[in-house]
């Protein structure tokens, strides 16, 4: 394999960091923040169905509203830029800077629904943008994973042919888009989830990045 390509949120970075925010205003930041993160995919997966691109910071902020409507929460200006704003300080997954670290002197890149402005803001916030030769956003094509347009980013921006990029992601949507459009890939299933029947099965399955690292014997 030439090149390593990583999805963001959920792969990268733990969503779950929001929790920790949504306490301010719910007595259910679970289930808050699982219902943020469900509409913002949902979202994203209509805007590319009717050809109607918002970026990934505007479609965060619209799932938000949602998710503050449907909790019956009255939320000031101020606190819900405080809630979207914890998307630029998401944590990194423990393993992911030593994995990253590990596999350097390959080809690394992330493709990502996130703006670029998120992706180069969180990378930066939590030191890990070195590691990557090409940050791809879903943003210069105007729509959304899992489309082929957004993959197809990758072969383009690294001059490597598809079947030589080992995709990894722990989004199971992403998994079966990114193996419909060519990839080598890794399913990172962090929380023991059971995969789309969507007829697309990843070549390695791990639970973190470090088991990746062991399963391909790198
Ligand atoms: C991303 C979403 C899919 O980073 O998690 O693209």
């Amino acid at each position: 394999m030439k090149g390593f390509v990583f999805d963001a949120y959920g792969t990268l970075f733990d969503i779950n960091s929001v929790v920790e925010a949504c306490k301010h205003i719910t007595q259910d930041p679970e289930g808050f923040s699982k219902l943020w993160r469900a509409k913002q995919l949902e979202y994203t997966f209509l805007r590319s169905l009717m050809e109607k691109y918002k970026d990934f910071w505007e479609v965060t902020e619209d799932a938000l509203i949602f998710a503050i409507n449907s909790f019956g929460i009255n939320a000031s200006q101020i606190e819900r830029k405080k809630l979207i704003e914890t998307y630029l300080y998401l944590k990194p997954f423990v393993e992911v800077e030593d994995a990253l670290e590990h596999l350097k002197n390959h080809e690394l890149a992330v493709l990502s629904n996130g703006s670029p402005m998120m992706l180069n803001t969180l990378l930066e916030n939590n030191g890990l943008k070195h590691y990557f030769r090409h940050i791809l956003s879903a943003d210069e094509v105007r729509t959304y994973k899992p489309s082929p347009k957004v993959y197809a980013l990758v072969p383009k921006y690294l001059g490597i042919p598809k079947e030589e990029i080992f995709f990894v992601s722990s989004n199971s949507f992403d998994v079966v888009g990114a193996k419909a459009f060519g990839f080598k890939v890794c399913w990172i299933n962090r929380s023991g989830t059971q995969l789309d029947e969507l007829g697309m099965k990843p070549d390695v399955i791990a639970k973190t990045l470090e088991g990746m690292i062991g399963a391909l014997g790198l």
